[in-house]
């Protein structure tokens, strides 16, 4: 079963592509109970006939015990020109869904997608000491889709002929997209482009741009928690960059950021350790360093 905390826009669309495609139980959990019903019943019509499968809603947490994963995309309080601006009741907020999910649910694998990303995949993390490969902050793919759409725009090729798009560190205004390793065509990127900073600037400003014209962003974060959820379901390893608490990797320690990860059904299997230039790199220092001081301006 696939639990989903937190049944708006984001969660609800997340439960459609996963009931659609029929690859497990989906059970809705939220604290309006009513909204949870009413997206289930909804989205229950969207069950293919011969699935397996159901979608059920709830503001019950113990009802989420026996999931083999946990999405959490609840939110306290929306933001406007940042994510980290209602950090405080975010991480408040998530401190007590970690708690239900280690009363109900310790063996499941969590993916957060909640914002501020990787301060709550940290938080969420430290509060339940649940293996820091269990825990996992989803929005780096989310990043490397809006990094390849801009190369993809830049360039007119399709995304079909780009490779090894990658953005690492903070899901916030100091990611980095890592051009180095990109290639098109099978050539270097680097050989094609001379505005890094500017593709730099518009992927870090894509959901604001997005939210000029609509509310806010909802299936491309749907499509790439989908994909992870399929992933460890399905047993296939799958390569993408994920949040999750480092311990030396990278050089970090104590903090959770966007990091080239596999994936498989046990969860991140292994961090993997990619040759960046010198310039990526001390950007991603300086992502780290900003997801530090938002850590640590958190008092509990
Ligand atoms: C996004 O990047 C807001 O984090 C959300 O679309």
């Amino acid at each position: 079963m696939i639990s989903i905390v937190g049944s708006g826009r984001v969660g609800a669309s997340i439960a459609f592509l996963c009931v659609s495609n029929a690859i497990d139980d989906v059970l809705l959990v939220n604290r309006d109970r009513k909204k949870a019903i009413g997206e289930a019943l909804d989205i229950a019509s969207a069950i293919p006939a011969d699935s397996n499968f159901s979608i059920h809603g709830t503001d019950d947490y113990s009802q989420i015990s026996g999931s083999d994963i946990v999405v959490v995309a609840a939110s306290v309080e929306g933001y406007t020109k940042d994510r980290t601006e209602t950090m405080d009741h975010q991480v408040k907020m998530i401190k007590e869904i970690a708690q239900k999910i280690k009363q109900h649910c310790p063996s499941s694998i969590v993916l957060i997608i909640s914002n501020p990303l990787d301060v709550l995949t940290y938080f969420f993390q430290k509060e339940t000491h649940l293996p820091r490969f269990k825990v996992i902050g989803i929005a780096s793919n989310l990043d490397t889709s809006r990094f390849r759409y801009y190369i993809s725009e830049t360039l007119s090729v399709p995304q079909s002929s780009i490779s090894n798009a990658l953005v690492l560190g903070e899901h916030g205004d100091s990611m980095v997209p890592i051009f180095s390793r990109v290639k098109v065509g099978g050539n270097p990127l680097f050989s094609m482009i001379d505005n890094r900073d500017t593709i730099t600037k518009d992927v870090r400003n894509y959901w604001k741009k997005l939210r000029n014209y609509k509310s806010r962003s909802q299936f491309g974060i749907a499509k790439n928690t989908f994909d992870v959820i399929d992933s460890i379901l399905h047993k296939k390893e799958i390569r993408i960059p994920a949040s999750v608490v480092l311990e030396g990797e990278y050089g970090e320690n104590d903090v959770a950021m966007g990091v080239p990860v596999v994936i498989d059904q046990n969860g991140v299997t292994e961090i993997e350790k990619i040759k960046l230039d010198d310039t990526e790199f001390s950007s991603l220092k300086k992502s780290s360093e900003k997801i530090r001081k938002d850590i640590k301006s958190i008092h509990s």
